[in-house]
């Protein structure tokens, strides 16, 4: 009986303590997990966005995202000049009219985020 009375103490005092180490661990990740998100997004200054100006590497800000467009510049359906003349440069404008007033697809919308690089710092 004693013996069986202490196995019975030592697995009620090991669950007490599981249950305080997994809520603790818990609490400390949830904590750090949107920490760790903001500190992810990169902030990308005017003169930084301009020295990625080439088609060879080509970044873009649109509504204060900054986009690094080098994969798919290949991959776009209108002629490279088209979108190659706005790479180094805010380009919100030129996104949303197509150059000539039309909006692009929610399709297009959809692309955007697999390019994301960051933040542009001074949003004009
Ligand atoms: C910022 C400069 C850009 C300019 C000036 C521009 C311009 C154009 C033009 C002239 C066309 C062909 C004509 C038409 O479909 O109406 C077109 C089509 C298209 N563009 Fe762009 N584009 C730009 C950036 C982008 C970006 C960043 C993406 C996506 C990552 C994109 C995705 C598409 C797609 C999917 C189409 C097919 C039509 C549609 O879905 O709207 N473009 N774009």
């Amino acid at each position: 009986m004693k013996r069986f009375m202490f196995a019975a103490f030592v697995a009620f005092w090991s669950s007490v303590l599981s249950i305080w180490a997994y809520a603790a661990l818990a609490a400390g990740g949830g904590d750090a997990a949107p920490a760790d998100a903001a500190e992810a997004e990169r902030t990308v200054s005017l003169e930084e966005l301009a020295r990625h100006a080439t088609p060879e590497d080509c970044w873009m800000a649109i509504d204060g995202v900054v986009y690094d467009f080098t994969d798919y510049l290949p991959r776009h359906p209108a002629p490279p000049v088209v979108m190659t003349t706005w790479c180094g440069r805010e380009a919100t404008e030129a996104y949303d009219t197509k150059g000539y007033g039309r909006p692009h697809s929610p399709a297009a919308d959809a692309l955007l985020p697999a390019y994301r690089v960051g933040r542009l710092a001074d949003d004009p």
